[in-house]
């Protein structure tokens, strides 16, 4: 059995009282959830981002490339929602989209929602937006000295951040800078505020680009792949602050990966993402144990073993689809090992709920279990 199928069972227990107990409950309680030893999540009820039918084109000169094609979620306070999926399925995509950042052109928000704390995004002023971004929900990029600017020290790079979006100055901004530093688990925070972005370790610039993240209490952080450039070890560490940070803040996190391995460490639920298209969204361990879609399955399956994880991309058969040339129905259905069904060439497949949570787009050519379901599909 592979390592994260055996090491999510452990949490079977805890996660069926969550879920219990976010039926029952109405207000938003906290309720910690150990996902495998990596640090409690703050989980409770209260959604805090909606994304509805969100639609990211491009234009290009081969055609119009849907790379968000209708997706929806919600994440709760405190909670770790994971979107995987192969390169180029869509997800950095809809990370830009919802922090209203995809360069136009050649990309357009064509169409959808974006709610978070009440207040739809797609609509706000860029003015507006500035304050938003950074502010409510912040995002964690991949490579810690892309986030840095090598000029300045990081004092000036984390209190501008707070400076945007606090307006404090002197000795309340010094304090506030210290704080995050200290936060984020930076030792002597005070004196490395004053060095400059090279004279730190990696996990350590790592560090202070989540110091930056979480210095203005956002309710949700989005961290786009954001171990990719780190060993194992400091990779293993940063998660465990991640986590940390979020038990302390009670922040969401949107937690962009394409390595299995590292969700089943990090996140309570996963959404599984395909030519810009979410295929099958529910709790980690369902995912795991009971995958519907064979999209799903095939990443499961590609989780590489402990001794050989070099963080490379998960390899399944065949090749993702051109998404300026997207077939309207299944894109899946040319890949998927089961067989062809012409009806799925037709048209968009149904999200369908088939269990409290748990959704996956019904196809016959791409979920074996189809006919189980079947009657679920709205006519
Ligand atoms: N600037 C761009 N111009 C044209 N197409 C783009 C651009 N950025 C992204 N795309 C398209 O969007 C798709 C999804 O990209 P992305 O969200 O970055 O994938 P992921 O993060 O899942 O690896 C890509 O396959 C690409 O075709
Ligand atoms: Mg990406």
């Amino acid at each position: 059995m592979p390592r994260t199928a055996k090491s999510t069972t452990k949490t079977t227990s805890k996660s069926k009282a969550t879920a219990k107990s976010r039926v029952t409950k109405s207000k938003s309680t906290a309720k910690n959830v150990d996902t495998d030893g990596f640090g409690k999540s703050a989980l409770s009820d209260e959604v805090v981002l909606e994304v509805k039918n969100l639609e990211t084109h491009f234009t290009t000169r081969w055609g119009t490339v849907k790379a968000v094609d209708g997706v929806s979620y919600h994440v709760r306070r405190g909670e770790t929602l994971g979107i995987v999926g192969e390169s180029g399925s869509g997800k950095s995509v809809t990370a830009f989209s919802l922090m209203r950042l995809v360069p136009s052109p050649p990309g357009k928000i064509v169409g959808g929602e974006v709610n978070l704390n009440g207040r739809e995004l797609l609509g706000l002023s860029e003015n507006e937006m500035t304050q938003v971004r950074g502010g409510e929900i912040s995002m964690i990029l991949q490579d810690p000295m892309q986030a840095l600017n090598p000029v300045f020290n990081i004092e000036n790079q984390v209190g501008e951040a707070i400076k945007i979006h606090q307006g404090l100055k002197g000795d309340s901004l010094w304090k506030k800078i210290v704080d995050s530093l200290q936060k984020v688990r930076i030792p002597a925070p005070d004196t490395r505020a004053k060095d400059f972005p090279h004279q730190l370790s990696g996990g350590m610039r790592q560090r202070v680009v989540g110091a930056i993240g979480i210095s203005s209490a956002p309710s949700v952080i989005i961290a786009d792949e954001p171990t990719t450039s780190l060993d194992v070890t400091i990779q293993a560490a940063y998660l465990r602050l991640l986590r940390q940070i979020q038990q302390e803040e009670g922040v969401a996190i949107i937690f962009i990966t394409h390595d299995f391995g590292i969700v089943a460490k990090m996140c309570d639920r996963v959404a599984v993402m395909y030519a810009g298209r979410i295929v099958e969204v529910s709790d980690v361990r369902t995912i795991f144990n009971e995958p519907l879609h064979e999209y799903t399955k095939a990443l499961i399956g590609s989780v590489p073993k402990l001794e050989e994880k070099t963080g490379r991309l998960p390899q399944i058969e065949g090749q993702p689809p051109l998404l300026y040339d997207l077939p309207e129905g299944d894109a899946f259905a040319p890949r998927s090992p089961l067989k062809f069904d012409e009806e799925d060439a037709k048209g968009r497949p149904p999200l369908v709920e088939v269990k409290p949570g748990h959704w996956v787009q019904l196809s016959k050519s791409s979920v074996a279990d189809y006919d189980k379901f079947s009657h679920l599909i709205e006519k």
